[in-house]
C-alpha cells in the first residue's frame, strides 16, 4: 500500500529487509547475483528499498521494448547516477532529460549522419594503423590497455579531426580514465563520500576533471581561429544554432557534449573489441572465414559484409558493452499483468536477456552465423538492444560498427591469437569492462 492508498500488482520479488541482506551479495557479484534472481522469478522481478521507490528489473523483450521505445515518454533516464556523472563529465546530453536532451541531441545527430562518419574513415583506420604498429605480440599478453587506447585515440582523432600532440594526448586520455574510474568507484561504494571533507578525494578529481575541459577549449580556440573549413562533427557542433534563440551552443555546454561523446564513445568500443578477441581466439574456423572475406574486399568493406557484423553483434550478445540501462516511471503505468507507481525505476537487462534460452539456440555458445540473414527465424531483432532502442538509441552506433569492423579487418591481418585458457574477469561497472584480457599473438609475416 502507498501512501495514496493505491494498490499496485508489483512483479515478485525481494523485500525491503531482504534486498537489504543480500545486497552484499549483489555488490560482489551483480550479474551472477541478477541472473539467479530472474531464473527464479521467471525474467522479471521487483526489489523494494529503503527509499521512496521500488526497482524492477526485467529481461523481458517486451517490457523492454514498452519501456524503451512504446511509452517512452513516461520513461526518461533516471537520476540514480546522471547527477553523479555530471559532476565530473558535464550534463551532456547522455545525462540529460526532456527538453534539454532534445535540443542537444538534435544538434549533435548531424554529426553522425552516414556520409560524415565515411567522410572519417580515413582517420579512423589511419588512427588503428598507428595503433597496430606498438601491439605487443608474445605470449600471454594482456590486449586491453592497447585496444583501450586505439578506441580512445579514435574518438578523440575522429572528433577534432586533428592528431593532438602525443602528450597532450595521453594526458587527456589518463585523466580521463581516472576520472572514469573514480566515479565508478563513487557508484559502486557510495560510502566513500563520506570521508571526501577529510580526503578531498572529491575535490581532487572536480580539479582534474576541469584541466580536461582546458584541454577541450584549447582545441575550441585553435579550431575557431583557423580559417579551414572540416566536415566533422566538432565544425557541426561550432555552426549548431538553436532553433528558438538562434544562438551558438555556449562554449560550457559545448564541451559537455564533447565530453559525454568521448566518455559514451570510447569505453563501449574498447570493452566490445577485447570481448571480441577473447571470444575469437579459439575460434580458428570463424577467423579463417573472415580472413576468406578479406581477401575479396578492402577495409572499408568490411563494414558491409555480412558475416563481420555477425560476428561484432554476437560478441555484443555474450557480452553487451551497456550490460543494464535504467529509467524511472513519470506516472503510475502498468505492463502486461502488472501495475506499479511513479517514480518506480526499471532496469533493462540486457545482459540476461541476450542469452536467455528462450530466445536464443545454444544460447551460451560463441556462434555468429545465428546473425546471417539465411538463419534469420532466431527472434534475434526483438531480443538484440546492443545499443538500446527508441529515441535514446546510441547515436554512435554506426560510428561504432565502422571503428570495430576496421579494427577486427586490420588486426587479423597483421596478427595471430590463440586462446592461453585465461577467462577474463567480468567486471559489470558502468560499462561490462573485461579484467585482463590475456592471448597469446603473433604477427603473421613472422
Ligand atoms: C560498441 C560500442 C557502443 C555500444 C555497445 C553503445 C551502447 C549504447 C547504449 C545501449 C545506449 C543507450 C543507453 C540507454 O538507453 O540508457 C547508448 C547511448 C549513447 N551512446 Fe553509445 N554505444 C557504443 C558506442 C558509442 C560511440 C562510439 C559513441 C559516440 C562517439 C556513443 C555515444 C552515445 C551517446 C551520446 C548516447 C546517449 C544517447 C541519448 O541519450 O540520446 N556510443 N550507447
Amino acid at each position: 500500500m502507498n501512501p495514496e492508498n493505491k494498490t499496485y500488482r508489483l512483479p515478485p520479488g525481494y523485500t525491503a529487509l531482504q534486498s537489504l541482506f543480500r545486497s552484499f551479495r549483489f555488490l560482489k557479484d551483480p550479474i551472477k547475483f541478477v541472473s539467479r534472481s530472474m531464473n527464479r522469478f521467471s525474467g522479471t522481478y521487483s526489489v523494494a528499498t529503503l527509499k521512496k521507490y521500488t526497482l524492477i528489473l526485467t529481461q523481458d523483450p517486451a517490457f523492454i521494448n514498452y519501456v524503451l521505445k512504446e511509452n517512452h515518454t513516461n520513461y526518461p533516464k533516471s537520476e540514480i547516477t546522471a547527477d553523479r556523472a555530471a559532476r565530473y563529465f558535464g550534463k551532456g546530453f547522455l545525462f540529460s532529460n526532456g527538453e534539454d536532451w532534445l535540443t542537444h541531441r538534435r544538434l549533435v545527430q548531424p554529426g553522425f549522419h552516414r556520409e560524415i562518419i565515411a567522410g572519417l574513415y580515413e582517420i579512423i583506420i589511419g588512427t588503428i594503423n598507428r595503433s597496430l604498429a606498438d601491439f605487443p605480440t608474445g605470449e600471454k599478453i594482456d590486449v586491453y590497455p592497447l585496444v583501450y587506447q586505439t578506441a580512445f585515440n579514435i574518438v578523440i582523432n575522429s572528433l577534432f579531426t586533428i592528431r593532438l600532440a602525443p602528450e597532450t594526448m595521453s594526458e587527456l586520455s589518463r585523466t580521463f580514465s581516472e576520472v572514469q574510474d573514480f566515479y565508478i568507484g563513487e557508484v559502486n561504494k557510495p560510502l566513500q563520500r563520506f570521508f571526501y571533507p577529510i580526503n578531498h578525494a572529491d575535490r581532487i578529481m572536480l580539479r582534474k576533471s576541469a584541466k580536461m575541459r582546458d584541454i577541450i577549449k584549447g582545441i575550441l580556440k585553435e579550431r575557431q581561429s583557423g580559417k579551414e573549413s572540416f566536415n566533422d562533427l566538432l565544425d557541426i557542433l561550432l555552426k549548431a544554432r538553436y532553433e528558438d534563440t538562434g544562438l551558438p551552443i555556449p562554449e560550457e555546454r559545448l564541451i559537455d557534449q564533447i565530453m559525454i561523446l568521448i566518455f559514451a564513445g570510447h569505453e563501449t568500443v574498447a570493452n566490445t573489441l577485447s570481448w571480441l578477441l577473447y571470444l575469437l581466439a579459439p575460434e580458428t574456423k570463424v577467423m579463417e572465414r573472415l580472413r576468406a572475406s578479406m581477401e575479396t574486399m578492402n577495409i572499408t568493406d568490411s563494414v558491409k559484409d555480412e558475416y563481420f557484423t555477425a560476428v561484432i553483434n554476437e560478441g555484443m550478445r555474450l557480452y553487451p558493452a551497456a550490460w543494464m540501462t535504467d529509467r524511472v516511471a513519470l506516472k503510475d503505468d502498468q505492463f502486461g499483468e502488472y501495475s506499479f507507481p511513479k517514480g518506480t525505476v526499471i532496469l533493462s537487462f540486457f545482459y540476461g536477456l541476450h542469452r536467455n534460452k528462450d530466445y536464443w539456440n545454444d544460447e551460451s555458445a560463441f556462434h555468429p552465423e545465428r546473425f546471417l540473414s539465411e538463419n534469420a527465424k532466431e527472434k534475434k531483432t526483438k531480443s538484440f538492444f546492443p545499443f538500446g532502442a527508441g529515441p535514446r538509441l546510441c547515436i554512435g552506433n554506426n560510428f561504432a560498427m565502422a571503428e570495430m569492423s576496421f579494427f577486427l579487418y586490420a588486426f587479423l591481418k597483421e596478427f595471430e591469437i590463440s586462446p592461453t585458457g585465461l577467462v577474463p574477469e567480468m567486471k559489470p561497472l558502468i560499462t561490462l569492462r573485461p579484467g585482463k584480457v590475456i592471448l597469446n599473438v603473433k604477427r603473421r609475416s613472422c
